[in-house]
């Protein structure tokens, strides 16, 4: 028993930003931007929701895979950037899908989510009788997280969703998950202060500082940091799935690793002696779409053909936390 995905769709804010748009806000350079990061433009919300982001990309990938929104039995969605506390994505987006026979689930993995995501969708549909069919929404505002004073991390972001719905399949897909919450304090962004009308300003403060650097409502990163940690994170969560899978990671068609930094993506390459060709990159359009990033890579190599039925393809995420995980499977 294992999964399959008949459709995937994707959607990206109508306002692209190039990096020389930076040049006009902070101290940069569009040849700095490229030559660290490999971006060139992200495109970016204009205050639209999250979850409408997603239900553009849900239609889609249902349209794609010849369904109903009523054919679904579970919806997962991935977000750090929901729109409430609650309701949950999912129930939004059940909603307004009309997937009256799904119940849904929202999944805070960061930029990892939908390798996790998928990973979750195996798992219920191999136990489950009455799970056959799994729409995962992976959806994100993060650059509502950006200071665009910090140069450090203003040029990485863009937003934008990707979905995929997943049937059960022929082929088993074999995945390795992981974190270290001891690295949670290099990469993060605080939810609105705690507190209450009955809380004093001092509490509210403490409240505030749990971790060494104060940016508010901002994503806090330490960039290097992360970046080293990314390149282990990848090459060792990758090797072992592929082991699960009896293969090396030279034997797969397709690698979609999470798209962060070029440069992340090609020393974990190089450690794992895979092929450039067989690296689908698309970042210098989007930048860092966090868990957004995987399902929209999917969907653009379904839309251009790339991907070949029974093609092994291996997703690879890291992000906030640090979480990690990666994923081998057969479309
Ligand atoms: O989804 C997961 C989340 N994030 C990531 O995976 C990001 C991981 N980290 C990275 O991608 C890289 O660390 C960055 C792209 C963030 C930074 O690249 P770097 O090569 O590690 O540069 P650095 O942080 O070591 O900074 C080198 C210099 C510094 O100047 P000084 O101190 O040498 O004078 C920075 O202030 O580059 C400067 N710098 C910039 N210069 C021009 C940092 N950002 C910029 C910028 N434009 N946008």
């Amino acid at each position: 028993m294992g999964i399959k995905i008949v459709g995937a769709g994707m959607y990206l804010p109508e306002k692209v930003v190039a990096n020389e748009d930076f040049e006009k806000i902070v101290d940069t350079s569009n040849e700095w931007i490229v030559k660290r990061t490999g971006i060139k433009k992200r495109h970016l919300s204009q205050g639209e929701y999250t979850f409408d982001m997603g239900l553009k990309a849900a239609r889609e990938a249902l349209k794609n895979a010849n369904m109903d929104a009523t054919e679904i039995d579970l919806i997962i969605v991935t977000t750090v950037t929901p729109d409430f506390y609650f309701p949950s994505m999912a129930n939004v987006i059940q909603g307004r899908l009309g997937a009256k026979n799904a119940f849904g689930i929202d999944i805070a993995c960061a930029c990892a989510g939908f390798v996790y995501a998928l990973d979750m969708a195996q798992r219920y549909i191999d136990s489950s009788d009455d799970i056959e069919n799994v729409l995962i929404v992976s959806s994100e505002n993060i650059t509502k997280t950006v200071d665009y004073k910090d140069r450090s991390t203003c040029v990485l972001f863009g937003d934008g969703a990707g979905a995929v719905v997943v049937k059960k399949g022929p082929n088993k897909a074999y995945s390795y998950l992981g974190c270290d919450g001891e690295y949670a304090d290099i990469l993060y962004a605080h939810l609105y202060p705690s507190g209450n009308y009955f809380a004093d300003e001092e509490t509210n403060r403490k409240n505030k500082s749990i971790f060494p650097n104060e940016t508010g409502r901002y994503m806090y990163m330490d960039g290097p940091a992360v970046y080293r940690l990314a390149v282990d994170f990848m090459v060792s969560s990758l090797e072992k799935a592929c082991e699960k899978a009896g293969i090396k990671p030279a034997d797969l068609d397709i690698i979609i690793p999470h798209q962060a930094n070029v440069r992340i993506i090609e020393t974990a390459i190089r450690k794992l002696s895979i092929l450039k060709e067989r690296v689908y990159v698309n970042i210098e359009n989007t930048g860092n779409i966090s868990s957004a990033c995987i399902p929209v890579c999917l969907t653009e190599l379904f839309k251009s053909g790339r991907l070949k039925e029974n093609n092994r393809v291996g997703i690879v995420g890291f992000g906030a936390g640090m979480i990690y995980g990666a994923m081998v499977f057969s479309v």
